[in-house]
């Protein structure tokens, strides 16, 4: 494989597909990666009232697969902080009068989603974007993927303008992109 480089052609670093299983066995149990995603949605950038944690099954090719949910009433993300998100390493969070953030090596999310299953579904809706990730392990074996790869959608929302619907998508090519598995 090709390394990436920098424009003085240093080689960049990469990050294989199975460092989201390696990263994922930090936890030894399901409870700490559960915690991982209650404490984003508690911390002040994200500040939810409540969480929903679900069960749920769905269907995939004919087989039922065990689905957890979880979903809260808190901010929200843009696209670009989707993309913080599903990355690694990136944690802004700061304190908001006076709370202070449990959250600070932008690795929970993904460490607690991958140990609790194989793929991870994002959906968002905050002030001004309806916004759509995946992290996804199934997908990157089936495509046999050499690097994460994390497909984002996002529709900025009209009702920012006063003007219903939605106005434009970014990302309409990664449909393209996930439709090949
Ligand atoms: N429920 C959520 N609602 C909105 N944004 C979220 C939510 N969960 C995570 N995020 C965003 O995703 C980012 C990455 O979360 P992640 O848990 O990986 O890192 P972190 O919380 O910054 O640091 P740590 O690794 O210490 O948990 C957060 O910084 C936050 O911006
Ligand atoms: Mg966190």
């Amino acid at each position: 494989m090709a390394a990436a480089k920098t424009d003085r052609g240093i080689p960049l670093s990469t990050l294989s597909i199975q460092h989201l299983h390696t990263n994922s066995t930090r936890h030894t149990g399901p409870f700490s990666a559960i915690a991982e995603l209650i404490d984003n949605a508690y911390d002040p950038d994200v500040n939810a009232k409540q969480i929903w944690i679900d069960k749920t099954q769905i269907n995939n090719k004919g087989k039922d697969i065990e689905c957890l949910t979880f979903r809260d009433d808190g901010n929200g993300l843009s696209r670009d902080l989707m993309y913080q998100m599903l990355s690694f390493g990136i944690s802004k969070k700061k304190a908001v009068n006076g709370k202070l953030p449990i959250g600070m090596y932008g690795n929970g999310f993904k460490s607690g989603s991958m140990r609790l299953g194989k793929d991870a579904i994002v959906l968002s809706k905050s002030k001004n974007d309806l916004c759509v990730g995946m992290l996804s392990q199934s997908y990157l074996e089936e495509i046999e993927a050499k690097q994460i790869a994390v497909p984002i959608i996002s529709f900025y929302k009209k009702e920012a303008a006063n003007v219903k619907g939605v106005s434009s998508v970014q990302g309409a090519e990664n449909i393209g992109y996930i439709c090949q598995a």
